[in-house]
């Protein structure tokens, strides 16, 4: 089977490393990939959005799936332009139809859908330029902190939490009159602050059926001690220590099954990777948010947590017939750690020489902003490399990640140090 992946971070290539491992994959191509997904498959220049490029690519290749990394064409409604057009309708496309993939592209839109199916999730009401004045009656009722959302797609960074009243009435303001992240911000939900510990749970799905992967915990903020500005993520863990069996039967029944039968009723198609932004409060889980597409880094660890053939899944996933596969997870405790450029997550230099990867023997290293230069990889983002290692537990795992990236180099390099603190 033919394959064409979209993306070029570093879940892309820890999708990438783990589709070529299958006997079924016959040719991977990535658009665009980078320098770690060349190894893995054929790099082809084509953007991630570019539809019309990506149609004349699979048909001239007889490709015969298209897994989808970012959220972004998701949204854009890769799905349903393939089933419109029918050359490309017997293609089958991983990931969920526009609709599906609102979950993550309008806040707004996953509120209503957890209210409607009755999925626990922070109380909230939201706000557009037409009910501004309401906003602010809203915000002096709530206890601070108060979280704002952006209701739209904002890069992850659509989301704020202000530790008073008039501090949220400014940042609502500025978000919906000033457009503070484009249109994104037009629409506004503020809700309640949950205070609990967070994880995150990842299913696939046929719409029919759902397998529960590998649950992992991310690290999001640049500094040790969880301090400093947010990024994509600085690194994470699986298992995530404090889930327990009992929890995730709670995830099971109040979260999962709730959203997938939520997505038969209201008869959205997706066929895809749910990824559930959770919080632990006290006993009760609630959802913080939706992605609709696998988490980066998460990918990193829940991918070679994975020991069945995850494109047989697929495959089985786009015939709607995922109900009789069975994936088999590796019982070791597994760690990424992020290696940045120093600057992240503001501004930062590219075109770094990255020297010692071919010294890294005990951990895998997945490639997220790299690219290759003639004879040289060389940075060309933000996040450089994920590094990841099994351990018999999380401190070993952890251990051996940092080691690894002991023996890697470039100007700037720079990794937290303490990814998985609270567990060690
Ligand atoms: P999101 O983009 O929705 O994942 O939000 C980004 C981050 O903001 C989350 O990972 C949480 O740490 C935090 N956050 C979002 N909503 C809430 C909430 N209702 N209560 C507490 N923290 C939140
Ligand atoms: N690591 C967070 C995300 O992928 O959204």
């Amino acid at each position: 089977m033919k394959i064409l992946l979209l993306g070029s971070g570093g879940r892309e290539h820890a999708f990438a490393w783990k589709i070529a491992q299958s006997a079924m994959c016959s040719k991977l191509f990535i658009a665009p990939g980078n320098a770690g997904t060349a190894q893995c498959g054929e790099n082809i220049a084509i953007g991630v959005n570019d539809f019309g490029a990506i149609e004349k690519f699979v048909l001239e290749q007889q490709v015969e799936m298209v897994i989808v990394g970012p959220e972004d064409p998701l949204v854009n409604g890769i799905y349903d332009y393939f089933l419109s057009k029918p050359a490309l309708a017997k293609i089958a496309v991983i990931g969920p139809s526009a609709k599906g993939a609102l979950l993550e592209g309008s806040k707004a839109f996953a509120k209503q859908f957890m209210v409607r199916h009755q999925i626990p999730t922070a109380a909230y009401a939201e706000f557009t330029a037409e009910n501004l004045e309401d906003g602010f009656d809203f915000i002096d009722e709530q206890t601070p902190p108060i979280v704002l959302k952006a209701d739209g797609l904002a890069a992850g960074k659509g989301v704020l939490i202000c530790p008073d009243h008039s501090e949220a009435k400014q940042e609502l303001r500025e978000m919906i009159e000033q457009s503070k992240f484009g249109k994104a911000s037009d629409r506004v939900v503020v809700e309640q602050f949950l205070k609990g510990i967070e994880f995150s749970v990842f299913v696939l799905t046929d719409g029919m059926a759902y397998k529960i992967l590998p649950n992992a915990k991310d690290y999001k903020r640049i500094g040790e001690g969880d301090t400093g500005l947010n990024t994509g993520g600085m690194g994470c863990i699986s298992p995530v220590p404090f889930v327990t069996e009992e929890l995730m039967k709670q995830v099971e029944e109040r979260v999962i099954i709730p959203t997938i039968e939520g997505l038969k009723q209201d008869e959205i198609v997706y066929k895809g990777f749910i990824y559930f932004g959770l919080i632990k409060v006290g006993e009760d889980v609630f959802v913080i948010e939706y992605n609709c597409r696998m988490g980066d880094p998460e990918t990193e660890i829940v991918l070679p947590r994975v020991k069945s053939d995850l494109l047989t899944h697929l495959d089985a996933l786009a015939k709607g017939k995922l109900q009789d596969e069975t994936i088999v997870i590796d019982d070791r405790a597994a760690a990424t750690v992020i290696v940045a450029s120093g600057g992240y997550p503001e501004n930062y230099e590219k075109g770094k020489v990255i020297s010692g990867l071919e010294e890294v023997t005990e951990a895998m290293v997945f490639h997220a902003g790299t690219k290759n230069d003639g004879d040289h990889i060389v940075t060309n983002g933000g996040r450089v490399l994920a590094v990841s290692a099994f351990g018999s537990g999380i401190h070993e795992a952890v251990a051996k990640s940092n080691a690894a990236i002991e023996k890697i180099d470039f100007e700037g390099k720079y990794f937290r140090k303490d990814i998985g603190y609270e567990f060690r």
